[in-house]
């Protein structure tokens, strides 16, 4: 297509994935979105969500990329959600790179990139903010070293999703909690959205991609797969018969601190419910997560036994 695109009018069967748009459009308040959207739904067309933090990286162009394929119009957002980081955390260092992230949207066709700003999502202040929360997984795992972080997560999602309002939204693997929270959230408000599960992408030794990564010295590089490797050892173990969940995550811990990272937690759960598992569950997934001198990494793989 020419750089005239005038998407409301394409009828929804010529609009169709693959077929796309390469303008994108970049909108920076709710009322936009949802004027820039309401074309689309009158048209039957089904709406994809990528809500993401920016400083995009290939797992997120494979999240964009899943949304194109099970949906006619592509929405990402970009928005470094104050609310989900703690007081000594690293909100006003987190990277801001808005040229080069929507270079790469660009490039991948996507149609929408919402914007805003602070006061766009919390005109009332953070304060005052109501909140949205998951009980049940909110303050274990990553959450029991990051108070306040999945319900400042849940609460943005939330206000995200009613922004955009799409049929379907997508999250890497990769924060797994978060994931599962999110899952469980719209099961809880009977939010009709659907969610899907984009897989996790990992450098050549095992690492996994992150906006985090960079923060990762190059003295320090070599040896930050290690908490993948750990996790990894562990499966092997679990599939060799081995039951003593907690003599596997105490051994893990030492392996991170042996390639001299300080480990945060390794739990061995149940998938669903993120409990620490029972000797006959099936569906495992053992999480992780550890500190570099300046990033905290985190992890997951999953188990069906
Ligand atoms: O995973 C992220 O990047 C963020 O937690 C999310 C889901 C965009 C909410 O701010």
């Amino acid at each position: 297509m020419g750089s005239l695109c005038i998407i409301a009018a394409i009828p929804a069967r010529f609009y169709a994935p693959g077929k796309r748009c390469s303008t994108m459009q970049v909108l920076h308040h709710t009322q936009s979105v949802r004027e820039a959207l309401k074309a689309h739904r009158v048209g039957g067309r089904r709406i994809g969500f990528v809500p993401t933090m920016g400083n995009l990286h290939r797992a997120h162009i494979e999240l964009v990329k899943i949304a194109q394929s099970r949906c006619d119009v592509v929405v990402v957002s970009i928005f470094v959600n104050p609310l989900q980081f703690g007081l000594h955390e690293d909100w006003d260092k987190y990277p801001r790179t808005y040229a080069a992230d929507t270079a790469k949207l660009r490039d991948a066709n996507c149609d929408y990139l919402f914007y805003p700003d602070e006061q766009e999502i919390y005109p009332n202040g953070m304060a005052e903010q109501t909140r949205v929360v998951v009980p049940a997984m909110t303050d274990t795992l990553c959450g029991a070293s990051r108070p306040g972080h999945f319900e400042g997560v849940t609460t943005v999602v939330s206000k995200l999703f009613n922004i955009v309002q799409p049929d379907e939204a997508v999250f890497g693997i990769k924060d797994f909690q978060q994931l599962a929270l999110i899952r469980r959230m719209v099961e809880d408000l009977c939010i009709p959205i659907e969610i899907v599960a984009g897989e996790i992408f990992r450098e050549a030794d095992g690492l996994a991609l992150s906006s985090r990564n960079s923060f990762i010295t190059a003295e320090e590089r070599p040896r930050a797969a290690q908490l993948n490797q750990s996790l990894n050892w562990i499966g092997e173990q679990i599939g060799a018969g081995q039951r003593d969940f907690a003599a596997l995550e105490a051994a893990a811990r030492q392996q991170i601190e042996a390639a001299g990272f300080r480990p945060d937690y390794v739990s061995v759960c149940n998938s669903r419910t993120l409990q620490p598992a029972a000797d006959d569950d099936s569906d495992i997934t053992v999480l992780g997560a550890m500190y570099t001198s300046a990033a905290r990494l985190i992890d997951n793989i999953s188990l069906s036994l």
